[in-house]
């Protein structure tokens, strides 16, 4: 099929509810993907942060098959020898006090899962989020997102979701008390723009949690699995060190096979009894070989390291570049913030065949790369935003 009869029948069939690209993806290797008129793109996206160990990883696309001719599924109803490797290899590369594992299918699932399994530790039903993060768009996860209208399209919302600022201590302490049972935050607030807080920030937030006996919950959806030059944001010195009680994880889990994950500490997993938790999908096999595949990959090539090099080359090639204003971010989750609405930045790239991101800040274009992206691909933005013509284009 061309790409206009592909584009005729998505939109004939599927509700319209995606901004698309105009650009239908057939196959992908690497950083690279390929189109249906057989054109060539260099994936900064990554397929919307899934692809950490680049598209069609052979190691992840082996394990995949021999999985697939093994036994593609049972659920948590039987023993399975794979779902022990995926925990147990998650639990190596965790934080040492996040040892114990909930499997899911997504970062909202995730998400929903962390927050009742800290009501079910604490007692208490209150959650306290920030303004700009995103947790996703199930009921609970939506009512946490204090992030331009999400909260409205996901109304009526859970009660008892507040909102704090975030890198704030003193707007924290005026909202969590003894009554609020978690803390939930993206460490990094990806959608908004790439924001950060300072690594004093999370201390403060581990001791306020210390204090007054509530859960701190990392949404690592986007930054887990190697993205910011580290393993997990949790217990890295970006966090100055704080381990949270419960990690999430989606995304680049399963370098594409859907799978959700909620790591949690002996203090959150103690509480939680038979049938608290479940879902039916969770811990499916083609799902864990994905996982253990997925990490090995990451091992195996030094994404990590990768990572953080490439965070640094980028700021590096893009000091003093006219038109940008700072590079926010780290590792493969980095936001270019220029002095005006990035828009026909994003428009002219993907006309040079380059896919990039925008953000819900105007002017913040994001890059969530494979975590596997060489300098010289990288490079290949750095010309194009050095052309003056890309740049300043608007
Ligand atoms: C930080 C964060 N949390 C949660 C989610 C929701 O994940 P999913 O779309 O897999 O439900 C996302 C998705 O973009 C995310 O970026």
């Amino acid at each position: 099929m061309n790409f206009t009869d592909i584009q005729q029948t998505e939109d004939a069939f599927q509700v319209a509810t995606y901004k698309k690209m105009a650009i239908a993806v057939e196959r992908g290797l690497g950083s690279w993907v390929w189109t249906s008129e057989g054109e060539k793109y260099l994936d900064l996206y990554g397929g919307h942060a899934v692809c950490a160990t680049g598209h069609c990883h052979p190691h992840v696309v082996e394990a995949i098959r021999a999985q697939a001719g093994q036994a593609l599924f049972y659920s948590n109803l039987v023993y399975s020898e794979v779902r022990g490797r995926a925990a147990e290899k998650l639990a190596s590369v965790a934080p040492p006090t996040l040892k114990k594992v909930f499997f899911c299918n997504s970062g909202t699932e995730a998400n929903e899962n962390a927050m009742r399994a800290a009501r079910m530790a604490t007692r208490r039903e209150k959650v306290v989020s920030f303004s700009g993060g995103f947790h996703g768009r199930t009921a609970d996860s939506i009512s946490a997102t204090f992030l331009g209208k999400y909260r409205d399209i996901g109304k009526p919302n859970v009660p008892l979701h507040v909102e704090a600022e975030f890198g704030n201590i003193d707007s924290v302490r005026s909202v969590a008390d003894e009554e609020t049972a978690a803390i939930i935050l993206e460490p990094i607030q990806s959608m908004a723009g790439v924001s950060e807080a300072d690594p004093g920030f999370f201390r403060e937030l581990r001791d306020l949690c210390d204090e007054r006996g509530i859960i701190l919950i990392f949404d690592e959806v986007q930054t887990g699995v190697g993205r910011t030059g580290n393993w997990f944001f949790a217990g890295s010195e970006l966090a100055d060190g704080v381990e949270p009680d419960i990690v999430t994880l989606a995304k680049s889990l399963g370098s594409g096979v859907p799978v959700g994950a909620c790591l949690m500490n002996d203090r959150v997993s103690s509480n939680i009894k038979e049938n608290d938790l479940g879902t039916t999908f969770g811990g499916g096999m083609l799902a864990m070989a994905a996982v253990v595949a997925t990490l090995e990959a990451i091992e195996s090539d030094g994404m990590v390291e990768n990572a953080a090099n490439l965070e640094q080359h980028l700021r590096e090639q893009l000091t003093n570049v006219p038109g940008i204003v700072r590079v926010r971010g780290r590792g493969c989750l980095l936001g270019i913030e220029f002095d005006s609405p990035c828009g026909p930045i994003h428009a002219a790239l993907l006309s040079k065949k380059i896919i990039t991101g925008t953000s819900s800040d105007p002017k913040v274009l994001r890059l969530l790369p494979p975590l596997s992206t060489s300098l010289e691909e990288i490079d290949l933005l750095v010309e194009c935003l050095k052309q003056p013509a890309t740049a300043t284009a608007s």
